[in-house]
């Protein structure tokens, strides 16, 4: 039996017109990506959102993502990003009861034969992440209940370098190593599934695979000089369709948010 679930990230959603920068619409951008989602051919088991929900961390804004996620079928699965705020974000989705009500917005949740594991690496009004002892307590917790049940650990801050300099500056700057040691411990973790950076990327880490989704709507630029200037693109935004079986583990294809021409029937020469 196969489970697939997509993996959206950093929708930035704002206000109805007040677009990002003053251009980007990045609510057009996650409808786009929604009726992409809606559009695949095997439906999704979970749709998992890594954070940074919308730009500003207010109530309008998480109202407006509220109706732009309407349309997908699938269960939702939210995570918080530095440019959230937790309590207006759980006050625009008071039917998720997984998303708690105080303090660190983490849970764990079964997707078809996966087990998911959101785990909060937020700081209260910083860019940056953080994992300290009593966040790693309660994730060595999850993990020791999970024992051999496959696990999908998905967080905003990525647990390592993207040589993005800006981005790394304010990036998962507590608590990496210590994470590194505690899933290498854990030979059941098939990834760790990461938002922050908009550009998909991937590394070893922790005995597993660690990958960023992008973002639907606005790159981070693919600089890797060390005196990049931080600076976004349009390039073509997506999500990642993460499929498992028991047998082949879990493989994950990147996937642009869209329409475009096709698809046609190999045998259709026109
Ligand atoms: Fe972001």
């Amino acid at each position: 039996m196969m489970t697939t679930v997509v993996q959206l990230s950093d929708l930035h959603v704002r206000a109805p017109n007040d677009p990002l920068c003053g251009r980007i619409d990045t609510g057009a951008y996650l409808s786009r990506a929604v009726s992409s989602i809606q559009a695949l051919p095997l439906a999704p088991d979970a749709v998992v959102i890594t954070g940074d929900l919308v730009d500003l961390g207010r109530p309008e804004e998480y109202r407006q993502l509220r109706g732009l996620l309407a349309p997908l079928t699938s269960p939702l699965f939210l995570l918080a990003g530095n440019h959230d705020e937790v309590q207006a974000l759980r006050a625009a989705f008071p039917d998720h009861p997984h998303l708690g009500t105080t303090g660190d917005l983490r849970y764990c949740a079964a997707v078809g034969g996966l087990l998911l594991i959101a785990l909060d690496t937020t700081v209260p009004r910083q860019a940056h992440g953080a994992l300290d002892a009593q966040r790693l307590d309660w994730l060595a917790r999850a993990l020791d209940a999970a024992r051999d049940q496959p696990v999908l650990l998905a967080m905003h801050h990525p647990p390592f370098r993207t040589f993005i300099d800006h981005m790394d500056a304010m990036g998962l700057l507590q608590g990496a190593a210590e994470l590194d040691a505690l899933l290498r411990a854990h030979a059941n973790v098939e990834r760790v599934i990461c938002g922050h950076v908009h550009r998909p990327i991937e590394t070893r880490f922790g005995g597993t695979i660690a990958s960023i989704c992008p973002s639907p709507a606005h790159q981070i630029e693919m600089n890797l000089r060390p005196d990049a200037p931080p600076a976004w693109t349009l390039e073509p935004g997506g999500f990642t369709v993460h499929a498992w079986t028991r047998d082949t583990g879990l493989v994950s294809h990147l996937a642009y948010a869209g329409k475009f021409d096709g698809p046609y029937a190999f045998d259709d020469d026109g």
